[in-house]
This record gives structure tokens, sequence and C-alpha cells, in this order.
């Protein structure tokens, strides 16, 4: 689903920005733009940065990621 209209951000994309090392609000806006424009998507991309956070939370390997699995 979009979360950001303005700068077409997916929560795809967040899940992928946390898989690539994001963990605030600040730096989603750094690498995706998510937030910089209206931002109306701030509330809905906190959400869904929590929500990728917390499927990031158990140690994983890369190869048997779940989250990668989700996102290819
Ligand atoms: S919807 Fe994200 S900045 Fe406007």
């Amino acid at each position: 689903m979009y979360v950001c209209l303005c700068h077409s951000v997916t929560d795809r994309d967040i899940h992928q920005a946390v898989v690539n090392g994001a963990d605030t609000l600040r730096e989603l806006s750094n690498q995706l733009k998510v937030a910089t424009c209206c931002g109306r998507c701030a509330s809905c991309a906190r959400d869904v940065l929590q929500e990728a956070q917390a499927m990031c939370a158990k140690p994983c390997n890369k190869q048997s990621c779940v989250k990668e699995m989700q996102l290819s």
C-alpha cells in the first residue's frame, strides 16, 4: 500500500529501509523522503516503521529473513 503519496513511498519501501538499517522516522525521511512534503503520512509511516521493526526484532540471518521473503 502507498504510505506517502507525495513521494510514492509504499509499506514495502519502508520495510526495505528498515532491513537496510533505518530505525527512526527521520532516517526514513532521509532515505525515502517520506513525510517531507505535506506531512500527512508521518503517522502512518511511523506505524509501518514500528511494524517493520517488530518483524526485525528477532535475530535472523539474511538468507532466511522472513521480511525479505515477503518483500520479494
Ligand atoms: S503524503 Fe507523504 S509527504 Fe505528503
